[in-house]
């Protein structure tokens, strides 16, 4: 079986419009795929500050990056595919995904450091990003800033591409949030297909 990590950071759960892109992407994915589900909620993610900080530095410096608090960075790093499912929050995506960014970014698990520069360790060969945004954006608006830092993020772990699908315009005055979200559907269902 290929080896799917599902990172959730849909934060109201059922009355999520993101979560049903997700639903439907992997409705439609192939049941070749073993899929790992990652409830960001339920995660308990902590910021790097203070002593958690310190103690991820010393490990790191002691080269200990089989230390449990390292797991989720070994888990994402060995995926083969990457699917995030956020809804746009603030001009990006939830402060609980950067949480979770934050706590993978391990040198010698998901990046390594060479001489020509930042080398990326994670297998996935693509990274698939769902969402839904309130306002609607078309690709490269500037105020649009979850998916070129998602972008990156994919870069930097070397992951192959980053693949959007993204419900828009969902809180505007005489949105068919129905459609629209459905609409979105379906282009997620045709990419899980085409994976
Ligand atoms: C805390 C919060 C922040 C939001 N920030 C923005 C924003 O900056 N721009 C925007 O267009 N919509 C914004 N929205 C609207 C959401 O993007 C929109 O309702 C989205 O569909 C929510 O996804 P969900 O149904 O999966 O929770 C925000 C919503 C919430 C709850």
């Amino acid at each position: 079986m290929k080896q799917a990590l599902y990172i959730d950071c849909c934060v109201r759960g059922a009355a999520s419009r993101t979560r049903r892109l997700a639903d439907a992407f992997f409705a439609a994915l192939g049941k070749d795929w073993q899929v790992t589900r990652l409830d960001l909620t339920q995660e308990e993610l902590r910021p790097l500050c203070g002593a958690y900080f310190e103690e991820r530095e010393s490990l790191l410096r002691e080269g200990r990056t089989d230390h449990p608090r390292f797991d989720r960075a070994h888990r994402l790093a060995e995926a083969e595919l990457v699917v995030v499912a956020a809804p746009f929050w603030d001009m990006s995506f939830p402060a609980l995904l950067k949480l979770y960014i934050e706590n993978v970014s391990v040198e010698g698990i998901t990046f390594r450091s060479t001489a020509e520069g930042l080398k990326g360790l994670c297998r996935a060969e693509r990274c698939v990003f769902l969402t839904s945004r309130g306002g609607a954006y078309p690709d490269g608006d500037p105020m649009e800033q979850a998916v070129p830092y998602l972008r990156a993020i994919q870069r930097f772990f070397g992951i192959g591409g980053l693949d959007v699908i993204a419900a828009d315009g969902l809180d505007l005055d005489g949105a068919d949030v129905n459609a629209i979200t459905a609409a979105a559907c379906e282009r997620a269902a045709a990419l899980a297909r085409a994976l």
